[in-house]
């Protein structure tokens, strides 16, 4: 059986290959549009601290893990948790079922949002008000979340151009598919923000941009809540908790170097989002100039920042001011796509390891229904849908899959164990602090982090939203996907996921 799976499983044809994958899915619109902002607001150079203290101590653990087990197991996250007990089979499938049909529909309408104001920057299509522009015409806002209204065709288009090139992408597989996407996308994006970064840094009044970016205040680290940020975002920008690296990992020959490739990838997408924020905040240091305000007045983040602060500051730029919007519309379409693919392939892998069914057929069918599911987003309710789903998803879902994977790994396997496995193949060995980590530190951390978003919740509505479209929405959408995972979990295997691990 082992050697009939082995022959069967895709490989990444090279090492380089799966790093540009995994960096890939690592990479997203969270290192451009978030990151910078946390860093200004949480402390500016002082932030860093934080932010690399949660790298260290739950980031790297956490990739380590994820890593080691879709290697250890050669599966996608539901199969490598039922290899350990097949008591823990449906954490892997809630995991791969709420990212599956809940972050990507969202993620991929924002990725039309940025092919959509691509186009528009060929001819700075925002106009003099982007603002409005953006809420009132573009999206055309509802009232609240019931406000569905109609759905915006103009988005519609690009939302099928962005499920097309992701469904063509995965439909391929592994090698000639995501592999070979990934190796086109990572040089393209790391020379256009190259571009971007070395253009913005040129222009007047980006120094001042870059002083409130980065000007330490240490006092801000006596904050709990700087730290509750940098453990937050550290954990969503590595793309832990999807199980994306687990399945990624599956795909790795048995001679892998574990544990240097997690610190590449998660060392790779951090100093990215740092360089990244260079270029955010010396654009926002030349609007701020030009339009004689405080650099703090024009500051935003996510949505704000992506599709109104930088139309904005595009129209004001001397020169090509087109080019930059298309390059830097650009950049966000190729961090979006390469990371929602790799939520389409932990899912993939997943149906396929535990029903055999043929990738085409799964990809395909998942495409049609992750475009018709997307389309809620797309309507004039769906900013504020948006906002609910990701609330909770994020805050929750990955959060809770994330603590529960550790007391899997850590207690039920044991820790000790996947480390003696990683350290089998790996010249960086780890040593016992790792088991440390993933027992207690990180559950504990991520426990705490669970409890204290909790506490606000129930204090005070999110958004300011009324009770039932936070319920309706936010906790229901959890509540389904766990149950639709139970179910799926139930189902028989035809071989036994335990016949997938690789012994060490
Ligand atoms: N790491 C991604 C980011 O920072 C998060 C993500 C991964 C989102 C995969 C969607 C899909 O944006």
């Amino acid at each position: 059986m082992n050697e009939h799976l082995a022959h069967h499983r895709p490989q990444w044809k090279s090492h380089i290959g799966f790093l540009f994958t995994a960096i890939g899915s690592a990479i997203g619109l969270g290192n451009i549009w978030r990151f910078p902002y946390l860093c200004y607001k949480n402390g500016g150079g002082a932030f860093l601290i934080p932010y690399f203290v949660a790298l260290i101590v739950v980031g790297i653990p956490l990739m380590i893990l994820e890593i080691g087990l879709g290697h250890k197991m050669r599966g996608s996250s539901p199969a490598s948790l039922a290899g350990v007990s097949r008591r823990a089979e449906w954490l892997g499938w809630w995991q791969v079922i709420f990212v599956m049909f809940g972050i990507v529909l969202y993620y991929s309408v924002v990725i039309a949002w940025c092919v959509s104001f691509f186009f528009f920057s060929f001819n700075l299509g925002w106009g003099a008000d982007p603002d409005t522009f953006f809420f009132q015409k573009f999206l055309m806002v509802g009232e609240t979340p019931f406000s569905i209204g109609i759905l915006r065709t103009p988005i519609l288009f690009s939302l099928l151009l962005v499920w097309l090139l992701s469904w063509l992408i995965v439909y391929k597989g592994v090698q000639k598919g995501l592999e070979r996407a990934n190796k086109i996308f990572m040089p393209i994006l790391f020379i256009l923000t190259g571009v971007i970064v070395v253009w913005s840094l040129g222009l007047p009044g980006a120094r001042e941009g870059l002083l409130v970016y980065l000007r330490p205040d240490f006092s801000r680290l006596s904050d709990i809540q700087v730290w509750m940020d940098a453990f937050s975002q550290i954990f969503f920008t590595l793309s832990l908790g999807f199980g994306i690296m687990i399945a990624y990992a599956s795909y790795l020959p048995r001679k892998s170097e574990i544990v240097k490739d997690s610190c590449v990838i998660s060392f790779t997408n951090c100093l990215f989002s740092l360089f990244a924020g260079l270029g955010v905040f010396s654009i926002l240091g030349y609007m701020a100039q030009t339009t004689s305000k405080e650099v703090g007045d024009v500051v935003s983040q996510s949505i704000g920042l992506a599709f109104v602060a930088y139309p904005k500051a595009i129209s004001l730029l001397p020169y090509f001011p087109r080019l930059f919007g298309v390059i830097f519309f650009g950049i966000l379409v190729i961090a979006g796509l390469s990371s929602a693919i790799s939520i389409l392939e932990a899912f993939t892998s997943a149906v396929i390891d535990k029903f055999h069914y043929s990738r085409g057929a799964v990809v395909s069918v998942l495409c049609v229904f992750g475009f018709l599911g997307s389309m809620i987003f797309a309507t004039q309710a769906g900013l504020y849908w948006l906002d609910i789903v990701d609330h909770f998803l994020t805050q929750y879902g990955l959060v809770i899959a994330a603590i529960l994977e550790c007391v899997i790994i850590g207690w039920v396997f044991g820790a000790a164990r996947m480390r003696q496995h990683v350290n089998h193949y790996s010249a960086w060995g780890l040593r016992t602090w790792w088991d440390w980590a993933i027992k207690v530190v990180t559950p504990l951390v991520l426990t705490g982090l669970l409890i204290s978003t909790l506490r606000d919740e129930l204090t005070t509505p999110y958004g300011g939203y009324s009770w039932l479209a936070i319920v309706l929405i936010g906790r229901d959408w959890l509540m389904y996907t766990l149950f639709a995972a139970i179910i799926v979990a139930a189902h028989g295997w035809k071989s036994d996921p335990k016949d997938r691990m690789i012994s060490s």
